[in-house]
């Protein structure tokens, strides 16, 4: 059970201290966006490098970018743990998962809401990750979407019938009210924006999370 607080809900003009603030997580959750795949921009390249240099925790880039097939090995060789890309933006992501591993990250494909899993199930044969949108990708701070439970059910069996240890991340609206039934469908990684950053005690919130996913881990 990984926690991953996204520092999209961080406040910008403290980046390092907001870092430190959620050292006792697993994953450092950097959303990536560009105008294009999704009406907003937050930050890129250059932003990432020094966050690399300064973070006590690894790094989980979601790129909502256009051609991530162009851009994201970029993320990989600046230090990224993981770095995910999303299914709908690619054109190649057997290459693109090839350049990523080449480079020394994780790969991850993410699932907007819309979007159903079983045409990309093959690529199971390649990922680490598959990160199932709970909310539509874009901003943080909205509610989360209990009608994709089902796909993370559905991803959960792949993985369990195909064999191998492919992670499954939800991320959107994910708090100590929708943690639960996220592990219970089979999720192991929890991006959570708002409700870590918004919380009083940073490192409380994230044990919190974490507490509550375990107790439920196998109950599905
Ligand atoms: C949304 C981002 C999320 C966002 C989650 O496009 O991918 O990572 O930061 O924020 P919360 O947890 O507030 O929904
Ligand atoms: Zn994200």
């Amino acid at each position: 059970m990984l926690i991953a607080p996204s520092i999209l809900s961080a406040d910008f003009a403290n980046l390092e201290r907001d870092l430190h603030r959620i050292a006792g997580a697993d994953w450092a959750h950097v959303d990536v966006m560009d105008y294009h795949f999704v009406p907003n921009l937050t930050l890129g390249l250059p932003v990432v490098e020094a966050l690399q240099r300064v973070s006590p925790i690894p790094l989980d880039c979601h790129l909502m970018i256009d051609d991530p097939d162009r851009w994201a090995p970029a993320y990989a060789e600046a230090g990224a743990e993981s770095v995910t890309f999303h299914i709908e933006a690619t054109a190649d992501p057997r290459k693109l998962v090839k350049d990523l591993h080449a480079a020394g990250s994780k790969a991850c494909m993410a699932l907007k809401p819309g979007t159903a899993f079983a045409p990309y199930e093959e690529l199971l044969d390649v990922v680490d990750m598959v990160l199932v949108m709970t909310v539509e990708p874009g901003f943080g701070g909205q509610s989360f979407m209990a009608d994709q439970m089902p796909k993370v059910r559905e991803v959960r069996e792949a993985i369990n019938r195909r064999g191998g240890q492919i992670r499954i991340e939800v991320d959107g609206g994910v708090s100590a009210s929708t943690i639960e039934q996220c592990a219970e469908a089979g999720a192991d990684v929890f991006v959570a924006g708002s409700a870590v950053y918004g919380a009083d005690n940073a490192a409380a919130s994230i044990d919190q999370l974490r507490d509550l996913a375990t107790a439920c881990a196998g109950h599905a």
